[in-house]
């Protein structure tokens, strides 16, 4: 992981810019965004859709990490976005993000939700269940108005993967169930309906997947609905939609291939797949989060105290912690870090990263060997930048960190840090009787 970064004269730098100068000017704990490698990596999908001449949205799951200024990016990146919640819907609203390039994921998505997608004009809804077939028929009637859906299928995949992050399996809350013949009953029901109009079928099998396997076999089991649906209801999908979940490295440990990869091997398969059951080719959707935005986020640190437990090991405590990362308390994700102005140091002792919250589970690092380090330090996590600020919590009224962007050199503030009046906000004090 370090030998990806780009270090200069020991000092870590950021899109240019030497880390610790970034914590000197906004102040730790610090998000930073470097905004090229977010940008190549939209490109780098792309690409594999031009080089192999096929139709196709790169459609951002913006749940990694939403904010104004990263719908920005994508916009003027040419990709599209998915969102799964008012709240994304309406925060992309405010980066007047085209909203016929949106999609709208979710298991429960209320009717004011619904509403407020079709009054602004999303582009699909990725339909889950058979209530939300309802709800939109009424929106629709209620707003004499049409839209594009597609239909979540669970395809019965387990992905190899934390089990709270698989959602491909049967027993799976999302999307309707293949074997069972929920699935055909919703495209018939689908059919009916005079305000939808059916564009295809989505599948979604987990995050941080590193076997291409899954992938393929995911896209193999969408292209046999495919087939189902047009030689038994007279249904071609237009779309094939194959989620995205693509693993990225955390570690040394982990040796994934890289995220257009698994897109070459989906694609290629589904095209091929198709052909054989002379099939039109479909245009084909992803949904990546954490591999547009994983790898381009560092989180900053102060270093504070310390604790020495003799013989056992020793914690370096930073100035933030669970609140701006839950994965490692919550996945037992692993990260690794560095000192920023001596990333390349000789290390010469091995220590735990503790965050500042008052639980024993908020470490960040269980085993970082760092070299010799004292409060004040700057301390970075890379690869911190998908469902890292998305998950951030107020959890001990700390304040939520501030998000920096950089770019060719040159940083500007994407999310404010918070204040301890933001804090307090929306509370009210009672009255005194
Ligand atoms: N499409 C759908 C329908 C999804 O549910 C998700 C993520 C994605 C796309 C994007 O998946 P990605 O490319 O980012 O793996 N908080 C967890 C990850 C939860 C993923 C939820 N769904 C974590 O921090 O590992």
């Amino acid at each position: 992981v370090i030998d990806k970064q780009d270090i200069r004269d020991h000092d870590l730098y950021i899109g240019g810019i030497k880390a610790s100068d970034l914590a000197k000017e906004y102040g730790t704990p610090l998000e930073v965004y470097d905004v090229t490698q977010i940008r190549s990596q939209i490109r780098k999908f792309k690409q594999v859709f031009e080089e192999r001449h096929v139709d196709y949205s790169v459609n951002y799951a913006s749940k990694a990490f939403a904010t104004i200024g990263m719908y920005q990016i994508v916009k003027q990146e040419g990709a599209g976005i998915d969102v799964v919640s008012g709240g994304e819907l309406f925060t992309a609203l405010q980066a007047d993000f085209p909203m016929n390039r949106v999609s709208f994921h979710g298991n429960n998505k209320s009717k004011d939700e619904l509403e407020m997608a079709v009054k602004n004009g999303v582009g699909t809804i990725m339909l889950d269940n058979f209530h939300e077939i309802d709800l939109l028929h009424d929106v629709l009637e209620e707003q004499n108005a049409n839209i594009d859906v597609m239909l979540r299928i669970t395809p019965g995949i387990s992905a190899h993967t934390h089990e709270y992050i698989q959602t491909g399996q049967v027993d799976s809350k999302f999307g309707f169930d293949l074997g069972s013949g929920q699935a055909d009953e919703a495209l018939q029901r689908v059919l009916k309906e005079k305000r939808m109009n059916m564009k295809g079928v989505h599948a979604y099998i987990g995050s941080q997947i590193f076997s291409t396997k899954g992938f393929v076999g995911a896209a193999d089991k969408l292209v046999d609905v495919m087939k189902h649906w047009h030689d038994d209801f007279g249904y071609t999908a237009k779309v094939v939609n194959v989620g995205g979940g693509f693993g990225i490295q955390y570690t040394d440990e982990e040796h994934p291939v890289a995220p257009e990869e698994f897109v070459s091997a989906i694609v290629d398969e589904i095209k091929q797949k198709t052909k054989s059951y002379n099939l039109p080719t479909p245009a084909i959707w992803i949904e990546p989060g954490r591999s547009i935005v994983g790898t381009a986020g560092y989180s900053l640190y102060t270093i504070g105290s310390r604790k020495d437990v003799p013989g056992i090991k020793s914690y370096v405590a930073v100035d933030g912690g669970m609140g701006d990362n839950i994965r490692p308390a919550l996945y037992e994700a692993d990260y690794e870090g560095a000192l920023a102005n001596n990333a390349d140091g000789k290390p010469v002792e091995d220590v735990r990263i503790a965050g500042k919250y008052c639980e024993s589970g908020d470490i960040l690092i269980q085993n970082q060997p760092i070299p010799k380090s004292k409060p004040g330090d700057i301390f970075v996590i890379f690869n911190t930048g998908a469902y890292g600020y998305s998950m951030a919590s107020n959890y001990n009224r700390n304040p939520r960190p501030a998000v920096v962007f950089v770019e060719n050199g040159k940083s500007q503030i994407a999310v404010k840090r918070e204040s301890y009046a933001d804090l307090s906000r929306l509370d009210t004090k009672l009255k005194e009787n």
